[in-house]
């Protein structure tokens, strides 16, 4: 199936490792462009460089998404490399873990931040150019944690909170033939996952408690962006991918 991607512009947040990595590397093979937004600007270059090393179709630009300067500054920076934006994937996220008693104020403002306020800066800078091509889109990375996980309050209420974003923006974007959606992944296998300590842990129960019995893949969670980025998903908006394995 030909997704349509070869030539087109692909904005991806965090996409210096982990799963933003093989989105970038997915949308690479379909003859995109990408640029790597990342707040680590040395681990963006080294992304960048590999992806293409000859920077033809890869641009690394440093960028914190919880900043409007930061954000509209790559944003230009991506117009001037690249002339366009047709895509834009809110990927950049983290989690800090602690049951509510123990979380601090930070660890609530710092996750929050990121997802959310982190797709609205984005979304808000790359809107205009979209409008003006009449087509576009924007895909959010949310997490199944969005059902509510213990100890990650914080994380679950702004992956929840980006559903509805999503949401609400598909409604506004639609009359422009932009689509919004959301990815929501389980536990993916990032180099992140892989070293905490009880990894095997995390590995031998997602093999007992997902219905096809593995641990997601960043290739899985690639995959399903690349087709909701493609011409082939011009009719879906509003919706959100679950990426699980079947455990949701
Ligand atoms: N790994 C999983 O199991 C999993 C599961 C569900 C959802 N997710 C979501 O997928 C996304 C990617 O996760 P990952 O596991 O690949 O993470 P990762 O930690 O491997 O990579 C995240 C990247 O985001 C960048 N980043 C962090 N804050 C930023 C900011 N303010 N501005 C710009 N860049 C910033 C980091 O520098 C890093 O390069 C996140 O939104 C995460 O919540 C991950």
């Amino acid at each position: 199936m030909d997704l349509g991607l070869n030539g087109k512009v692909a904005i991806v947040t965090g996409g210096a490792r982990g799963i933003g990595l093989s989105i970038c590397e997915r949308f690479l093979a379909e003859g995109a462009r990408v640029v790597v937004a990342d707040m680590d600007g040395a681990a963006a270059g080294e992304a960048a460089a590999a992806l293409s090393p000859d920077g033809a179709a890869a641009l690394a630009v440093t960028c914190d998404v919880t900043d409007r300067a930061s954000v509209e500054t790559m944003v230009r920076a991506t117009l001037d490399a690249f002339g366009t934006i047709d895509v834009l994937v809110n990927n950049a996220g983290f989690t800090r873990d602690m049951r509510i008693g123990r979380m601090s104020e930070t660890d609530w403002d710092l996750v929050v931040d990121v997802v959310l306020k982190g797709a609205y800066q984005c979304t808000k800078a790359v809107m205009p150019t979209m409008i003006e091509k009449n087509s576009g889109r924007i895909i959010s990375i949310s997490s199944r944690a969005y059902l509510g996980n213990p100890g990650q309050a914080n994380y679950s209420a702004a992956k929840a909170g980006l559903l509805g974003f999503t949401r609400a923006m598909s409604l506004e974007a639609g009359r422009h033939f932009i689509t919004v959606n959301a990815v929501a992944p389980g536990i993916v296998e990032t180099e992140a996952v892989r070293s905490l300590p009880h990894f095997d842990k995390i590995r031998a129960n997602a093999e007992k408690t997902v219905a096809i019995p593995r641990m997601g893949q960043v290739s899985d969670v690639a995959d399903a962006v690349a087709f909701l980025a493609s011409d082939r998903a011009g009719y879906i908006s509003g919706e959100v991918l679950h990426v699980t394995g079947g455990r949701y």
